[in-house]
């Protein structure tokens, strides 16, 4: 494990975009995993803005997404397709037909992760996996419990999760209480690992999922088991962390 302590988010941000520019510039045809939510926007940003100026291209990448609520078409502004599709699909050459994001319209959801997963069989190994971290652990929405799934499946949003993520609806009772996620399985086949997190809000769920207990009560945790896992942090995130084995400041 590789810990990444850099002095601000956009530092952050920059790094996991060079990354990814790193990545399809070897091989132009990679499979990348990518994450929505608060975190992975100015990664977006940043690959955006290296697009634009010539520099990587996604013409021959495919890209899969994490998650998305279950309930919420796609022209919802909530949905995770019409984020990807705000924040990163509409402005670069990544052919839509190879960005994949479940259905959460889906009238037979497990159907749907099954679907799902063959894709990702299909796609074989994902080259780049980006995540993010919730508060209380969960990778994708892989929440805490007493067990975790490999493949995609439907999941029901832990109450903290919902109350985390009404910030962006209009009630909490508007926020879906499912959703369709990729399985752990999926993060820990990939290749590398790329997990980010920002501010000291995250501090305490970073120093847990990365030097506490592999346990399911913190999905997280797993990754500590990933043979290739890049974390890269702002110094509010890694705030727990300091002079922890592994974690060196930029
Ligand atoms: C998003 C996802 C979630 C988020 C996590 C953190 O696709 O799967 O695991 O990464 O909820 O969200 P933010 O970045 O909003 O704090």
């Amino acid at each position: 494990m590789n810990i990444s302590v850099f002095s601000s988010n956009k530092e952050v941000s920059a790094r996991a975009a060079e990354l990814i520019a790193e990545l399809l510039r070897e091989k132009p045809d990679a499979v990348l995993g990518l994450a929505t939510g608060d975190t992975p926007i100015g990664v977006y940003e940043a690959l955006v803005e290296r697009f634009k100026r010539g520099e990587v291209s996604f013409r021959q990448a495919s890209a899969f997404n994490l998650d998305e609520y279950a309930g919420l078409p796609p022209e919802h502004e909530q949905s995770y397709a019409a984020y990807m599709a705000k924040h990163l699909l509409n402005e670069i050459d990544l052919p839509l037909d190879r960005a994949y994001i479940p259905n959460g319209l889906a009238a037979d959801l497990e159907a749907e992760s099954k679907a799902y997963d063959r894709l990702l069989e299909q796609a074989g190994q994902l080259d780049l996996q980006l995540l993010g971290i919730g508060h209380n652990g969960h990778i994708g929405f892989n929440e805490p419990g007493p067990h975790l799934h490999a493949g995609t499946h439907v999941v029901a949003l832990t109450e903290e999760t919902r109350d985390a993520n009404s910030r962006y609806f209009d009630h909490l009772e508007d926020v879906p209480s499912q959703a369709v996620t990729m399985g752990v399985g999926w993060m820990m086949k990939a290749k590398h690992v790329v997990l980010i997190a920002r501010g000291e809000g995250k501090a305490a769920v970073v120093k847990e999922a990365l030097f506490g207990p592999i346990t399911t009560s913190c999905p997280g945790s797993l990754l500590q088991l990933h043979p290739r896992l890049t974390v890269l942090l702002d110094e509010g995130a890694a705030r727990d962390v300091q002079g922890l084995p592994g974690v060196r400041y930029l």
